[in-house]
């Protein structure tokens, strides 16, 4: 059977990550997220106290020379069998997702050396294809060539409603309100920034999710990918 490489790409909590682990699986292919590695590569700058809420130019040039000792792998956790993130050898699959790095994540993505470093990593994973991989710029800079690409969007209120209910349920206490400013103000860091913007690739397929469910997404988007894997035999 001819393998792929499947692109999704979009705003955040827009359901990318759900959906793009469930393609994988239906499909015997590795599942990339690669906001985890912008995550683990925040993660890392906060803890060695790179980034506060000031945004120095300082910080980030320290940041930068340091970025050749810091490891972001993906390693297979033997209770969940799913791959999750490491940094440093160290599994931080649950302390990227705090609101904390949320708020910083944005400013880290839009350092030009950490998407070099991280875009190289990302493109020789996908080298043999079988892969499905979701971030921002995966259909126009990982992988332009990729054979599927889909653009996921949602209002900003209903995308801060699923990441709200996330937090709660991994027991953050958060309120709804800075969650939606977060949504905001990272859809606007995102798509605005110089290097590698939040942009749709021409050839993506754009899926509107604000009033559709996930399961009935799953399904119009495994459909095309069978359509394509189909095509190629
Ligand atoms: O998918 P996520 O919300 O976990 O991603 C966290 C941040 O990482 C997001 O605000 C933008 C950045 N990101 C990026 O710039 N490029 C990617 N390919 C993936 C994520």
């Amino acid at each position: 059977m001819p393998k792929i490489i499947i692109a999704i790409d979009g705003y955040s909590s827009t359901g990318k990550s759900t959906v793009a682990k469930r393609l994988a699986e239906a499909l015997g292919y590795l599942y990339v997220d690669t906001g985890a590695m912008y995550r683990a590569v925040t993660l890392y700058a906060i803890e060695n106290g790179f980034v506060g809420d000031g945004d120095g130019i300082e910080d980030f040039q320290r940041l930068k020379l340091q970025l050749p000792k810091v490891a972001v792998a993906f390693r297979k956790d033997p209770k969940s069998n799913q791959f999750q993130i490491h940094l440093n050898d160290k599994n931080v699959e649950f302390k990227i997702r705090t609101l904390e790095v949320s708020r910083q994540v944005s400013k880290i993505a839009a350092i030009p050396e950490v998407r070099e470093k991280l875009v190289e990593q990302q493109q020789k994973m996908g080298v043999e294809k079988g892969i499905v991989m979701d971030g921002r710029d995966i259909g126009t800079v990982v992988f332009p060539d990729a054979e599927l690409k889909l653009f996921m969007t949602a209002s900003a209120e209903k995308r801060a409603q699923r990441r709200y209910k996330e937090l709660l349920e991994r027991g953050d206490e958060v309120s709804y309100d800075e969650v939606l400013k977060n949504v905001q103000e990272r859809d606007y860091l995102d798509s605005t920034r110089e290097t590698s913007p939040l942009r749709k690739a021409d050839d993506a397929i754009v899926f509107d999710n604000s009033d559709m469910g996930l399961e009935e997404q799953f399904e119009r988007i495994l459909d095309f990918s069978h359509r394509i894997i189909e095509k190629r035999k």
